[in-house]
């Protein structure tokens, strides 16, 4: 396999930064360099030292003056929602029954199935988005195609099929059964094959009847490597109707530990509306609320308390995503930027260092995944992007008065799209531009 040395500005945190000045929490090289061999980082640091570690005539890429930084992850996507992303007019409810459970309903055609996923890695690609977790359709065929996709261009991704029996179309539901068995069986083709990961998905507790809730519960037991994914307290009207389904529940928090489904690799989508007792559940049970700024401006669900989560006596463990295609972009840019919004109508500013720690090492801790993803760590997957702060017009022109590093990195937060990711490499293989080069 071969080596390539990358040079360039190399930027990776090491721990969650407290403010522009903490400069002890990341490691920057003006001139910097990362060797990768056989898919790995294998050395790292200043260029002249890493290009003293590589053999003779070694593939050397030269991105300066651009930034190279770990590959973003997105903690949570639907992959089926490609072609209702800026479907106009509703909130949740109103949004899941009027376009996303007849979206939804297309991914019966595994052909279908097949082509968005291939068009949903590209996006990812073109994006700067080396990993996502993602809710496939309740199809079997649309988890099969997704991770195939994936596989074959090597990425690192996390996806699961949707348990949902009831309260939606029949086009879209499974049974507590079918939905049991079609689960296992996806885990024995794909968990572990390559660098794909399977995540038991029920969708939330709306969609899902006591005894599917069950089974995904038993799935969780007998699976307890495996992630778990739902949807929690994103919108006032779904928190009642849940609360009216399961009469007996303290709150929303309390029917997803009630089934076994909270833990350390449990991830609980939006998470907005939650009382300080679910917040102290979720803290309690180290389970993660995962912020979706977009979503939650665009579907006009609430506003997440970043800030509150982070800071609280029992703090709770934070993943951002984009929730693509309730969410309106692909970017972590774009994301991380509503984001920063979200967060200032809370009355907090979110500190650009903490925004890309965010959507790298902090998503790779928030998935237990940091030993392999999220840093420029030797030893670690060779994901790494390319960012050029200077991509339009408008970012050349406020570069020109940018002096620090924090500055940068808030300009392309603010500023940035697809249009700043240069290159991707995926397992240490150029991704991106070997995209291009197939479009034209
Ligand atoms: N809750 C249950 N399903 C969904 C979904 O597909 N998108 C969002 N935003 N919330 C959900
Ligand atoms: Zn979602």
């Amino acid at each position: 396999m071969t080596t390539t040395l990358l040079r360039g500005r190399t930027l990776s945190f090491i721990r969650w930064p407290d403010s522009v000045d903490d400069h002890g929490a990341y490691a920057y090289e003006e001139d910097g360099g990362l060797l990768l061999k056989d898919g790995r980082i294998v050395a790292a640091g200043a260029y002249a030292d890493v290009a003293a570690q590589a053999e003779a005539g070694v593939q050397t890429i030269d991105h300066r003056p651009h930034l190279l930084l770990p590959g973003f992850i997105d903690a949570h996507v639907h992959v089926p929602q490609m072609q209702i992303i800026a479907s106009y007019g509703a909130e949740l409810l109103d949004w899941l029954n009027t376009y996303t459970f007849p979206e939804e309903s297309k991914f019966n055609n595994s052909q279908h199935g097949r082509r968005i996923a291939r068009l949903f890695v590209d996006e990812m690609v073109r994006h700067g988005t080396t990993t996502v977790v993602a809710y496939c359709s309740v199809h079997k065929e649309s988890v099969q195609a997704f991770f195939a996709e994936a596989h074959d261009r090597n990425l690192l991704v996390l996806a699961g099929k949707v348990m949902m029996d009831r309260n939606a179309p029949a086009a879209v539901l499974d049974t507590p059964q079918s939905g049991y068995d079609d689960t296992k069986a996806l885990i024995a083709e794909w968990h572990g094959r390559g660098r794909q990961h399977y995540v038991i998905t029920p969708r939330f507790a709306i969609t899902s009847s006591p005894e599917q809730m069950e089974m995904a519960g038993a799935l969780a037991r007998e699976f307890p490597d495996l992630h778990v994914q739902t949807h929690l307290s994103e919108n006032h009207a779904e928190i009642a109707f849940t609360q009216q389904l399961y009469p007996w529940s303290k709150d929303y928090t309390d029917i997803y530990a009630h089934y076994g489904l909270l833990g350390r690799r449990t991830l609980l989508g939006h998470s907005i509306h939650l009382s300080e007792r679910e917040a102290d559940v979720l803290s309690d049970s180290g389970s993660v609320a995962v912020f979706c700024p977009t979503s939650n401006l665009f579907l006009g669900s609430g506003l997440f308390d970043y800030q509150r989560y982070r800071t609280r006596e029992k703090p709770v463990r934070i993943a951002a995503a984009s929730d693509v295609g309730g969410g309106t972009n692909y970017s972590m840019l774009r994301t991380m930027d509503e984001g920063y919004k979200v967060i200032a109508l809370n009355g907090e500013k979110l500190n650009p260092l903490a925004s890309f720690w965010q959507v790298t090492l902090g998503n790779a801790q928030a998935l237990s995944l940091d030993d392999r993803i999220g840093t420029l760590d030797v030893g670690t997957d060779a994901d790494i992007i390319v960012l050029d702060s200077g991509a339009t017009p408008t970012m050349q022109l406020r570069m020109e008065t940018v002096e620090t590093l924090a500055e940068e990195l808030f300009l392309l937060q603010t500023l940035g799209d697809d249009r700043a990711v240069r290159e991707v490499y995926v397992a240490g293989r150029p991704a991106k531009s070997a995209m291009a080069s197939i479009l034209s």
